[in-house]
């Protein structure tokens, strides 16, 4: 599998250690920065690796930041993206066979790397369960897409 990776500077450090994990799983990494513990904003980070996912060059993305939460709020604008943030191994699992989640968000400041590696394991290799009722749901969600979009 193909995984875009991104953080700003509050998730730099847990983006580098998760970067080698997920590399270890067989996974392919893109890492889409940033680099250094200089401050940047969150939102442009979010934004390289939804762009991946929604293009296709990445099948899944993962995003860290100081909380998890900016980059979370900044990927749902995303058309096609479906992000959750979690810090446990409960919601990993739900969110991918309920939500059908392609991207996955975590704070640095909120776990540390073994918890966050068990998340990133189960949340890449836990289907989307299927079922109609979960299907339909997520169709109202992309519903909300076209509802309220904005035409330039
Ligand atoms: C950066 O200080 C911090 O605000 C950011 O990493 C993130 O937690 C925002 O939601």
């Amino acid at each position: 599998m193909k995984v875009a990776v991104g953080a700003d500077h509050a998730g730099v450090r847990l983006k580098d250690e998760l970067i080698r994990f997920i590399e270890s799983l067989g996974h392919q990494v893109a890492d889409l920065g940033c680099h250094c513990t200089d401050s940047v904003d969150y939102p442009d980070y979010a934004i390289a690796v939804c762009d991946q996912v929604v293009a296709g060059q990445a099948d899944k993305g993962i995003l860290i930041c100081g909380t998890g939460i900016g980059m979370s709020i900044a990927a749902n604008k995303v058309p096609g993206i479906r992000c959750a943030l979690v810090h446990d191994l409960f919601s990993a699992k739900a969110t991918r066979e309920h939500n059908d989640t392609n991207v996955l968000a975590m704070g640095e400041r909120v776990i540390g790397p073994g918890v966050a590696q068990e998340i990133i394991k189960v949340w890449l290799e836990t289907d989307f369960s299927n079922g109609e009722r979960h299907a339909n749901r997520i169709n109202k969600v992309k519903a909300l897409e076209d509802k309220y979009a904005v035409h330039p």
